[in-house]
């Protein structure tokens, strides 16, 4: 497919291109100097098969784009956004250009950004003021802005009129297309927008630079479907897309055979994975049997939607193995009613009847969870809904936030009668529970022995290593550099709110804590 064919569809519109640094050669990619998103066509579900590319190649008119140049990529979000910048690396390093991890030594800097509440854009606006001088200093530096961000209307309408240090705005769908949009901000004196509204095909083998060589981040699918009445992202991921099972088999293979000691499998709602294929019945816990039989030590996978978790995930889980004891499931609120109006589509019953069957299969299990407080009208005693369910689940952690109305989302237009005092202390008595319940899981491994997979020097004290145990619980310990990379067993001495203290030892066995 030509450029001009995956251009079909999109709402492109073209700019005079008279007024370019240069026409030289590069006018066949002018036409795409202006594509705005539009949050109306990203909320469209069309019935038209997911197209699979697998022939990804970096175009050859830009290999050596980079030479003498430097990229810097700040990463808002959750680990789809990480993984992006994964391949956004890969695709600099591809182009010849060569990392920094300083702004100011940068020649591109990109802000691959998140959307997802109020303060996380606040956050980039902020750094983007930051930002200004070095463009002033350095005319010829680029600027960008991509990710989730990207595809909103009203950010690119506010970048468009008040940060015109912005060299390029691209979006989630966009990815593959950063060889292009870098040249033409080279070219043009203009901001480059390219967002495509509409998600694209699935691209395989696209290049990728893994950040560290443990842990590895693996898309089995794209998008999300379930149009959670607050939510964001089926407007800024587009529509449900699985990647076909022989590819995620095939680069977790690899990434074992390159020495991986853990993968996390990524999606918004990994359980509804291989909903979308018309030719073969395969789901999440059909991936997980098989990949549970390549030889890499721990797979996880994030994030599940209680709605689509399944008895065969559940029987499949409960062989355990290298699949982790911890289930990431979000239940957002423990009231039926605002569940109703979240959109959620199950009860605090149905939620708590999966709950019931994952422990039942999985007695060991650790559950943590996703919870809005204050949601539009949220009143005292649906709140308490919510406290009590997260003691009777027992959650040993939780991301817990306040609602943020998102433009655009039918939540948004909600009348809200909660002051947003009221929504502080609820959400401050919803985190001190939260916190003895993580306290009291902590204390059950005194003096307890766990393994841990150590993923290198603590943040705090580079005396200490630090890794994670099976059920995701940070351990910091004394022990030999050489450990980094493996597993090893801690004895833990000292059992804190958030994280575990140890000192290694070896030639013993594990004691499972119930
Ligand atoms: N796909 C995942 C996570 C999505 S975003 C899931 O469905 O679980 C991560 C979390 O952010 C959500 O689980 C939710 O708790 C929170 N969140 C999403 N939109 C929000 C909003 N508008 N205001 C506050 N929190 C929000
Ligand atoms: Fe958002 Fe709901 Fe989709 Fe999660 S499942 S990404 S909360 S719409
Ligand atoms: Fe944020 Fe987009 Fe992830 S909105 S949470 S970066 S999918």
């Amino acid at each position: 497919m030509n450029e001009n064919q995956r251009l079909e569809g999109q709402q492109v519109q073209t700019e005079n291109s008279s007024d370019k640094k240069s026409s030289k050669d590069y006018s066949k990619y002018f036409e795409t100097v202006y594509t705005a998103p539009s949050l109306k066509d990203a909320k469209k579900r069309g019935k038209e098969e997911v197209k699979y590319h697998k022939d990804f190649d970096l175009p050859e008119e830009f290999l050596g784009m980079g030479q003498g140049r430097k990229f810097y990529i700040r990463t808002y979000g959750c680990q789809m956004n990480e993984h992006d910048t994964e391949v956004m690396a890969g695709i600099f390093l591809g182009l010849g250009y060569e990392p920094t991890d300083s702004v100011e030594d940068a020649n591109v800097i990109l802000l691959n950004t998140c959307a997802i509440r109020e303060n996380a854009e606040n956050k980039v606006f902020g750094e983007l003021g930051h930002l200004k001088h070095l463009k002033r200093e350095k005319p010829d530096l680029l600027l960008g802005v991509c990710g989730c961000m990207s595809q909103e209307e009203s950010v690119v309408n506010k970048i468009l009129k008040t940060y015109n240090q912005v060299d390029m705005i691209f979006g989630t769908h966009n990815i593959h297309r950063l060889p292009h949009i870098l040249q033409e901000a080279y070219m043009s004196k203009e901001m480059v927008v390219e967002v495509w509204s509409k998600e694209g095909d699935v691209i395989e083998n696209l290049p990728k630079v893994r950040r560290g060589n443990i842990k590895a981040w693996v898309n089995i699918m794209y998008g999300c479907d379930k149009f959670c009445t607050y939510c964001i992202v089926p407007y800024t991921r587009g529509k449900e897309r699985s990647r076909r099972p022989d590819d995620i088999i095939q680069e977790v293979r690899q990434l074992a055979a390159q020495g991986y000691q853990e993968i996390t499998l990524l999606g918004q709602n990994v359980n509804a994975y291989g909903k979308d294929f018309t030719d073969i019945k395969y789901g999440l816990g059909d991936l997980m049997d098989e990949i549970s039989k390549i030889d890499i030590p721990r797979i996880r996978f994030t994030t599940s939607h209680p709605r689509d978790f399944d008895d065969h995930l559940i029987q499949v889980l409960a062989k355990g193995g290298n699949l982790m004891d911890h289930i990431h499931l979000p239940v957002q609120s423990g009231s039926t009613d605002i569940l109703k109006i979240m959109a959620r589509k199950y009860t605090r019953e149905q939620y708590l009847e999966l709950v019931r069957k994952i422990k039942a299969a999985i007695p060991n299990v650790t559950l943590t969870t996703d919870i809005i407080v204050g949601y539009p009208n949220e009143t005292d005693e649906q709140f308490e809904d919510t406290m009590s369910l997260v003691r009777e689940v027992g959650y040993e952690s939780a991301y817990t936030f306040i609602y943020s109305p998102r433009e655009g989302t039918p939540a948004a237009k909600m009348q809200d009668n909660v002051p947003m005092e009221v929504k502080k202390e609820r959400l401050q008595r919803l985190n001190a529970l939260v916190n003895e319940q993580s306290a009291q899981s902590m204390k059950k491994y005194q003096d307890q022995i766990v393994e841990v997979l150590v993923e290198g020097e603590s943040k705090n004290n580079p005396d200490v290593l630090a890794g994670y145990t099976s059920k995701l619980k940070l351990v910091n310990f004394v022990g030999p550099k050489t450990a980094i990379g493996k597993i090893v067993k801690v004895k833990i001495t000292d059992a804190k709110t958030w994280s575990l203290n140890g000192e290694m030892v070896e030639e013993i066995e594990p004691v499972e804590v119930k």
